[in-house]
C-alpha cells in the first residue's frame, strides 16, 4: 500500500470542490448558500442532506451522517481511506503526494500479491488457450455463465495434468517456494524440491480481498463423477476462509448503493445472481458464518440477509448463523433470513424465476426475531402449557446472548407477546438461564471468536473500551504496524481524536520513535503506574495469536470501527437536542469545529 503524505491529506479538502464531487453522485439543489438533496445514506422523501461549501462539509439531519469530502467518498463509493483520497484527488485533477520516508509493507506480501495475480492470469489464459479448453468452455455454457460475467470474476481453468502451473513458474526458485506457501504447489512426499499442482482439471474461481488482490482460489470439478466437488486454497498468510467472503470485492465494486448484503452458500450462487443484476451478494467459503464474517458484513451494509437452502442442512446452517449473529447485533444493524424452497439454491432459482420474484423474496425475508420464534415453536408442543414453558426457556438462552440492550428488550417483549405473559415473567426466565460466565466476563478482552461475539459490539461504553483494548494489544505485540498501516502521524492523529485514547496515542508515539521495540521496552514507561501497567500486561497477550500482517489489518479495521462508533455517538447526541433548522445548523457547525479543535489542540 502506498503511503500518502500527511500534509497532502490535511490540505486536500481545501483544494477540491465538495459540491461538484458530491453532485456527480447525488444531484444537489441550491438552497441559499448551501445545497440540499435527499440523503443517499438513508431512505427519505424530503431532503435533509446538506452540503455547506463554505465549510467543506456535508451533514444529514435525518440520519446524522456527516463529514468532509473524504468521509463522503469512503461511504458512498465504499472505499478505504487511501483509496478515497486517491479518488478525490484523481477526480479533481490534483496529483497525490506520497510519503517517501514511510516504510514499505512487508516485502513478502508484495511478492505474494504479485504472484497470485500472475497465477490468476495463468488460469485465465488457460481458459482461452489450453488444448483441453473445450470441456471447460462447454461446462461454463452448460451452467449458463456468460462471457462478461466470467471476465468480471476472472474465472480460469486449471488444465488436466499434474504440473501445468509448476512448469510455467519453475524458472524461479523463489516463485516455487512462494507457490508452496500459497498452497498452489504441493511438495511430493520423499522427493524434496519436486512438486505437483494442487488444482488440476478444474474451473477456477479466484478469491479477492476487499482491495481486489487475489488471495486464494476455489476450483470446481467439471464432471460430477470427480471429487471433491470444490477444492479451496488452504489457509495461507494471505488467505483465511473464516475471515474472507467470496464476492465482497465485486459487491462493493458493482453495487451503486448497498442497501443490503445477501449471504449465500456457493461461488456459483454469487456469479449467477450478478449475471441477473443482483450484485449485493457474497458467499462464505464452505464454512459456517463466523463472527469475523459478521464484523466485515456489518461494516459494509446495515441489512444482512442470510440465504439458505430449504433442506435440513440449510436450515441447520441458518440456525447456526442466527446464533453467531445474536451477540453481534448493534444499533442500526438488521439481520434477516431467507429460506429458499427445498432443493433450490440461488443459482437454480434465479434461472427459474424472474429477478423481480427473487428480489421480492429478498425484500420479504424473515426478521431474525420471527425466524427465531418460529424455529423454536416448531420444536416444542407450543399449544400446551409445558410447550410454552419450554419455549420460554429456550428463547431465554438465546436472548441472553444479545448484548445490545434495545434489541434485547424488543426480543423480551416479543416473547412475552408470544406466550401471553408479562414482561417481568420473561425477565425472570432470563435470570434463570444466565449466560456462560466465562464468555461475558467484562475484563476478558481476548479476541477469540467466542469472546468477539460477546465483546465486539456490546453497549456503548464497553464497545469503545474493547475496541481500544484491541488496538493496544496489536500495537504492543507489533509496534511496527503503526509505521506500516498508513503514515504513522496520521494514525496518531486519528487515535488522538478518539475519547480516552491517551495510552494508545502514547504507545503509537513510542512505537514510531523506535522501530524495533520489544514488548518490555514499550511498557517500561508505565512501570511507575501499576494499574495501567498490569492492564497493559494483560493486553499484551494476543489471543488468538495473529501474524504481523493480520495484526496490521486488525488494527486498521478496529481504528476505523472506533472512529465510526465515536462519530455516530456524538453526532446523534447533539442532533437529538436540535429542533429547528437554525439550531441544527449551529450543531453541525459545532460538530465540525469540534472535529478541527480536537485535531489541533487536544493534549494527551
Ligand atoms: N464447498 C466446499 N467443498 C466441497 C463442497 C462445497 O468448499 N466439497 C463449498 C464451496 O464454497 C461451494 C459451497 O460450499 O461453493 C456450496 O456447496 P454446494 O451447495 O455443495 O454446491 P453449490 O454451490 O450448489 O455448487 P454447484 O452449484 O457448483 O454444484
Ligand atoms: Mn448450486
Amino acid at each position: 500500500m502506498p503511503f500518502i503524505d500527511r500534509d497532502f491529506i490535511n490540505d486536500l479538502p481545501n483544494r477540491v470542490d465538495i459540491v461538484g464531487l458530491i453532485n456527480k453522485r447525488v444531484p444537489l439543489k441550491k438552497a441559499g448558500k448551501d445545497y440540499k438533496a435527499c440523503c443517499p445514506f438513508h431512505e427519505e422523501k424530503t431532503p435533509s442532506f446538506t452540503v455547506v461549501p463554505t465549510k467543506q462539509i456535508y451533514h444529514c439531519f435525518g440520519c446524522g451522517e456527516s463529514g468532509g469530502i473524504i468521509d463522503f467518498i469512503m461511504k458512498f463509493d465504499h472505499l478505504a481511506f487511501v483509496e478515497a483520497i486517491e479518488t478525490v484527488a484523481g477526480e479533481s485533477g490534483v496529483s497525490v503526494v506520497y510519503d517517501q520516508t514511510a516504510k514499505p509493507v512487508d516485502s513478502r506480501f508484495k511478492r505474494f500479491n504479485k504472484l497470485m495475480s500472475e497465477v490468476s492470469d495463468f488460469y485465465q489464459s488457460q481458459l482461452k488457450n489450453s488444448a483441453a479448453k473445450k470441456k471447460v468452455v462447454d461446462y461454463a455454457k452448460k451452467r449458463g455463465i456468460s462471457g462478461s460475467i466470467a471476465k468480471r470474476f476472472e474465472l480460469g481453468f486449471a488444465p488436466p495434468g499434474w504440473t501445468n502451473l509448476y512448469d510455467d513458474f519453475k524458472r524461479s526458485d523463489e516463485n516455487v517456494h512462494d507457490l508452496e506457501v500459497m498452497g498452489l504447489l504441493v511438495a511430493k512426499k520423499d522427493k524434496e524440491s519436486d512438486y505437483y499442482d494442487r488444482f488440476r482439471d478444474r474451473l477456477m474461481f479466484p478469491i479477492h480481498n476487499t482491495k481486489g488482490n487475489v488471495i486464494g482460489f476455489g476450483g470446481r470439478v467439471l464432471s460430477d463423477k470427480d471429487n471433491p466437488k470444490y477444492l479451496n486454497s488452504p489457509e495461507t498468510p494471505l488467505f483465511s476462509k473464516s475471515k474472507e467472503l467470496y464476492g465482497l470485492y465485486h459487491c462493493r465494486k458493482y453495487s451503486r448503493r448497498i442497501d443490503y448484503i445477501l449471504v449465500v452458500e456457493g461461488y456459483m450462487d454469487v456469479i449467477a445472481l450478478h449475471q441477473q443484476g443482483i450484485t449485493s451478494v457474497v458467499a462464505t467459503l464452505g464454512t459456517a458464518t463466523t463472527p469475523a464474517h459478521l464484523q466485515v458484513l456489518s461494516r459494509s451494509a446495515e441489512t444482512i440477509v442470510f440465504c439458505f437452502d430449504g433442506d435440513k442442512a440449510g436450515r441447520d446452517a441458518a440456525w447456526k448463523a442466527l446464533k453467531t449473529s445474536l451477540p453481534a447485533i448493534t444499533a442500526g444493524l438488521l439481520i434477516k433470513f431467507l429460506i429458499l424452497p427445498n432443493g433450490e439454491d440461488p443459482d437454480t432459482l434465479i434461472k427459474r424465476e424472474s429477478v423481480k420474484s427473487f428480489s421480492k423474496r429478498i425484500n420479504d425475508a424473515q426478521t431474525l426475531s420471527s425466524f427465531l420464534f418460529d424455529h423454536i415453536k416448531a420444536k416444542v408442543p407450543f399449544n400446551t402449557i409445558e410447550g410454552k414453558t419450554l419455549f420460554l426457556e429456550k428463547t431465554a438462552e438465546l436472548i441472553n446472548l444479545v448484548t445490545y440492550p434495545t434489541y434485547r428488550q424488543q426480543l423480551v417483549e416479543g416473547v412475552a407477546q408470544e406466550v401471553g405473559q408479562k414482561i417481568d415473567q420473561v425477565e425472570k426466565a432470563l435470570a434463570q438461564n444466565p449466560p456462560n460466565e466465562r464468555q461475558v466476563s467484562e475484563e476478558n478482552l481476548s479476541w477469540s471468536d467466542q469472546s468477539f461475539q460477546k465483546k465486539i459490539i456490546p453497549s456503548s461504553v464497553s464497545s469503545m473500551k474493547s475496541l481500544m483494548s484491541r488496538m493496544i494489544s496489536c500495537v504492543i505485540n507489533y509496534p511496527s504496524i503503526v509505521n506500516e498501516t498508513e503514515s504513522s502521524s496520521v494514525i496518531e492523529e486519528r487515535a488522538r481524536r478518539l475519547p480516552n485514547s491517551d495510552v494508545l496515542v502514547e504507545l503509537i508515539r513510542y512505537s514510531q520513535v523506535e522501530t524495533d521495540l520489544s514488548k518490555d521496552a514499550l511498557l517500561m514507561p508505565y512501570k511507575s503506574k501499576p494499574r495501567i501497567f498490569s492492564r497493559l500486561e494483560e493486553l499484551s497477550v494476543l489471543e488468538p495469536f495473529l501474524s504481523e500482517y493480520e495484526a496490521k489489518e486488525e488494527f486498521s479495521y478496529t481504528l476505523t470501527a472506533a472512529e465510526k462508533f465515536h462519530e455516530r455517538k456524538s453526532t446523534k447526541a447533539s442532533i437529538s437536542e436540535a429542533k429547528t433548522y437554525e439550531e441544527q445548523k449551529v450543531v453541525m457547525e459545532n460538530i465540525m469545529k469540534g472535529k478541527s479543535n480536537s485535531n489541533s489542540s487536544k493534549k494527551t
